[in-house]
């Protein structure tokens, strides 16, 4: 976003509802601090919100808005995978520690310290994340939870083709009875009008600028989730990278090209994920021959498998290769550059 929000009717609906339930959170709260006897009215039903379109219609920005200026502090916004990547580790704590049930010790515990859960880019790929959903959410949903979700799916249609799809379709039901649906049906999708930002692909020189050039496009591309060391499997061998998230890797020249990897590293890399932001790229000399040539390589790699890369480097593109000791740079050049074209994404 620019700093100027233009005019769209699905999402005026969508505002509207979302202020609406932000209203009733609040009458809720107001009605939580009251005695006894001043409760004699039921409280206000806080029904969740479930909120689908096609990418870049504005969804995550919705949420964040009303997550922001949402007065409730007993409040959460966290990015579907990193909630679920959550939910296993607690399960798998649990079960070490208790015979009980984790599911239901994890709904209570939610229940007892969350108002309001904001989910962003919910949706279901496997049969071992479907059954926890299917648990676990029905059981917050019974325990009154608000939840406001943002998927790519109408609720029909998540988990569609998934083993034993049959076990899951009672949390769709669920899901229709206790949420609203909001259809963000703009046709337009607002991540284009942005290409001048993400055109540049290659930062220079490598000063404080660089540095938050990355952290932005991670934050972009990942919907600010936290990222993680992801270990690889390369011939039997281990290869840990240290920040990635989803198919996004953040990493750096060290990481990649000084540390000694061969092609097979960088091909299981290239088909691993498909972004690439490379940081601190210094300008290649006859003194990193090894490293230039690790780079070469990686570049053909990442090229072969279309990664999008995304660079911090030391000088500008053409100034990178300062030996003429290396023969195929040029062959990397004019990748790297084709790389940073919108013909080549
Ligand atoms: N009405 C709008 N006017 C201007 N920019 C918008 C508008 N709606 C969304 N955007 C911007 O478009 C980009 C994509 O929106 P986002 O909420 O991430 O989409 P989605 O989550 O649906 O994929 C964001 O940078 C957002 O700020
Ligand atoms: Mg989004």
């Amino acid at each position: 976003m620019q700093g100027r929000i233009d005019y769209d009717p699905a999402q005026r609906v969508a505002l509207q509802q979302l202020q609406k339930l932000q209203d009733q959170l609040l009458t809720r709260t107001e009605f939580k601090k009251k005695s006894t006897l001043q409760k004699w009215r039921l409280p206000p039903v806080c029904r969740s919100l479930y909120i689908f379109g096609e990418v870049g219609r504005g969804k995550s920005m919705l949420m964040d808005l009303f997550y922001q200026n949402c007065p409730i502090s007993q409040k959460r916004r966290v990015h579907f995978h990193a909630f679920m990547l959550e939910i296993h580790d607690f399960v798998h704590h649990w079960h070490q520690q208790h015979d009980s049930d984790a599911i239901l010790a994890l709904a209570q515990h939610i229940i007892k310290t969350h108002q309001l859960l904001c989910l962003d880019e919910f949706h279901v790929t496997d049969i071992a994340d479907a059954m926890l959903i299917v648990r676990l959410f029905g059981k917050l949903i019974d325990l009154g939870l608000t939840v406001v979700t943002t998927s790519n799916y109408h609720p029909n249609e998540l988990y569609r083709g998934g083993l034993q799809r049959e076990l899951f379709l009672p949390f769709i039901k669920l899901l229709q009875e206790n949420t609203d649906t909001i259809y963000l049906t703009g046709n337009k999708d607002y991540r284009c009008n942005q290409e001048p930002a993400v055109k540049t692909r290659f930062f220079f020189p490598l000063n404080e600028h660089a540095s938050e050039f990355a952290q932005q496009h991670c934050k972009q591309l990942t919907n600010c989730a936290p990222m993680h060391t992801v270990t690889l499997h390369v011939l039997g061998r281990q290869l840990i990278l240290s920040a990635a998230f989803a198919k996004i890797s953040l990493t750096s020249f060290h990481e990649l090209c000084v540390q000694p990897l061969g092609s097979s590293d960088y091909l299981t890399i290239a088909s691993h994920f498909e972004t690439i932001i490379l940081t601190g790229i210094p300008r290649l000399n006859s003194e990193l021959r090894n490293e230039t040539k690790r780079f070469i390589t990686l570049i053909d790699a990442l090229y072969e498998y279309k990664v999008r890369l995304i660079c911090t480097a030391a000088v500008p593109l053409d100034e990178l290769c300062d030996t003429d000791d290396v023969i195929d740079f040029e062959r990397t050049h004019s990748r790297l550059l084709e790389m940073q074209s919108a013909r080549y994404i």
